[in-house]
Parts: C-alpha cells; sequence; structure tokens
C-alpha cells in the first residue's frame, strides 16, 4: 500500500483497539517515527466516542493515526490563531473520510456533529480522537462490507451496500491517508467552511442529549473552536461543548 511521504504503517490481524495499541506505543516509547498508521482487520473491544463500543468485523476499516507534539499537524495545530485548533480535528478528519468515500458513492456524505459521517442518512463512519501524552491519535472506523444492524444510536449503514460493489478496505485506506495527510496544512477556516458546506441540518431544529440534560434550539453551524452553536427558544445563543444531536 502506498502511503503519503513520511508515514510508516503498522498492519494487525486482530487487536482489541487501535486506538488502545496506539495509547501503548506511545506510554511505552515506541513511537520512534510518525505519523504512525495502525491498522486492523478486526477489533475485539473496538471504542466508540463517550464510552460506547464500535462493533469492529472483518471486512471494515479499522485505523489509528499517531501524530507526535512535534510534527507539524500537532504544531501548526497549537501555535498561531491562522491555524486550526486541536478541536477541530474531528471535523478534518470527517471532510477528509467524506471526500474518500466520494470516490465510491454517487450519494454526496454529510457530516454530523461532532465527527459522523453519514451516507443516505446513515452513519457510515466514526471519529475517535484522544490525546495522549501530546500525541493525536485520529481513531477512524469506516464500515465497508457489514455494519451493525440494530443497537445503535442511529440507523447504519456500509460503503459496499452505498457503491454497488465490493469496495477493498487497502484502497479506501490508501485514499483516506493521502486526504487526511493533504488537509493537515489547512488553516482553522478552510476546516470549518469545508465541513460546514455539507453539514447535516444546519438551520434545523435539533435536541442535544447531555446524560440527563438536553438542550433544543437551531443548529446555527459551528464556531473556531468546533463547538456546536444554537439558537434556543427564547433567542439566546447557546455553544454546546460535547453531547448526542438528534433532529426534531
Ligand atoms: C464513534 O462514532 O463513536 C467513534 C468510533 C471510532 C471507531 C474507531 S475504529 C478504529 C479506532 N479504534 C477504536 O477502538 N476506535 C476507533
Amino acid at each position: 500500500m502506498k502511503l503519503p511521504n513520511g508515514y510508516s504503517l503498522i498492519e494487525y490481524i486482530s487487536i482489541d483497539s487501535t486506538n488502545l495499541e496506539a495509547r501503548r506505543l506511545i506510554q511505552g516509547g515506541k513511537v520512534k517515527n510518525n505519523p504512525l498508521v495502525i491498522s486492523a482487520k478486526s477489533q475485539i473491544s473496538g471504542k466508540g466516542r463517550l464510552g460506547r463500543n464500535w462493533v469492529s468485523l472483518e471486512g471494515n476499516l479499522f485505523v489509528s493515526v499517531v501524530v507526535g507534539p512535534e510534527n507539524r499537524i500537532s504544531n501548526k495545530l497549537r501555535t498561531t490563531n491562522h491555524d486550526p485548533q486541536p478541536s477541530l480535528i474531528p471535523f478534518l478528519t470527517a471532510t477528509a473520510i467524506g471526500e474518500t468515500l466520494s470516490n465510491f458513492t454517487t450519494t454526496k456524505p454529510l457530516y454530523k456533529w461532532p465527527n459522523d459521517v453519514l451516507v443516505s442518512g446513515k452513519k457510515i463512519s466514526g471519529v475517535l480522537i484522544e490525546v495522549i501524552d501530546g500525541y493525536v491519535i485520529v481513531g477512524i472506523g469506516i464500515n465497508i462490507a457489514n455494519h451493525p444492524i440494530e443497537g445503535t444510536k442511529l440507523p447504519a449503514t456500509c460503503l459496499n451496500n452505498q457503491a454497488g460493489r465490493q469496495v477493498q478496505v487497502e484502497e479506501v485506506l490508501e485514499l483516506l491517508l493521502y486526504n487526511l495527510d493533504k488537509r493537515i496544512s489547512n488553516d482553522t477556516n478552510d476546516i470549518i467552511s469545508e465541513w460546514t458546506d455539507f453539514a447535516y441540518g444546519i438551520g434545523k431544529k435539533v435536541r442535544v442529549e447531555q446524560g440527563e440534560k438536553e438542550i433544543i434550539g437551531i443548529f446555527q453551524g459551528i464556531d473556531e473552536n468546533g463547538w456546536l452553536i444554537l439558537e434556543t427558544e427564547t433567542g439566546r445563543r447557546e455553544v454546546v461543548l460535547f453531547g448526542d444531536v438528534s433532529w426534531i
């Protein structure tokens, strides 16, 4: 498989979670070169956002990209106002996934805050970003050959169903890494506008669930940190940092 310049790859047949492996390698001082790509054909305990599981059967794509603190991504992400904030990495990643999937589907992928990618209104991909000792772990799952039928917050789909053919995991991964790498020097405005152009539900009424709490309002877009902006019924502007969004 062709990797972007300077990247290295570790491939597993099966592992608990590529994000957990990334964490172990970072904490064990074993990430000598980065970006480091860790991929697996299946995961035994794939991790989702908000402590959920990510069903990880063979035939789908599971990858974690580790970027070191000295790397241009992390550096650029932290230094000047013109460069993206670390909290924008999920949006940059979602748009890289969206462009990748567009190569295989005629239906344009849409982005659901904060980091889901939907095709035909169904979830096809999820992103889990973690920061460990200054390293950023970008964990990406893409449903290619199969998808969960029940037990998920959103209905799910997979790329083979959307593309109408059997897509190879490697061809998706190669393109994904290329699309991710080429966005790394994008500035905050590029990231926000690319994501917003294909964001799901802007201008619509949404409910954001935060455990017991819920906030309802009109989805206005995201701010420069990637936080969700809502206009509540009283006309107040509310900024939301986390939660599950649904349309009502
Ligand atoms: C979500 O939508 O909840 C995020 C799902 C992220 C899943 C990916 S699969 C590769 C990487 N390893 C994990 O354990 N999780 C991420």
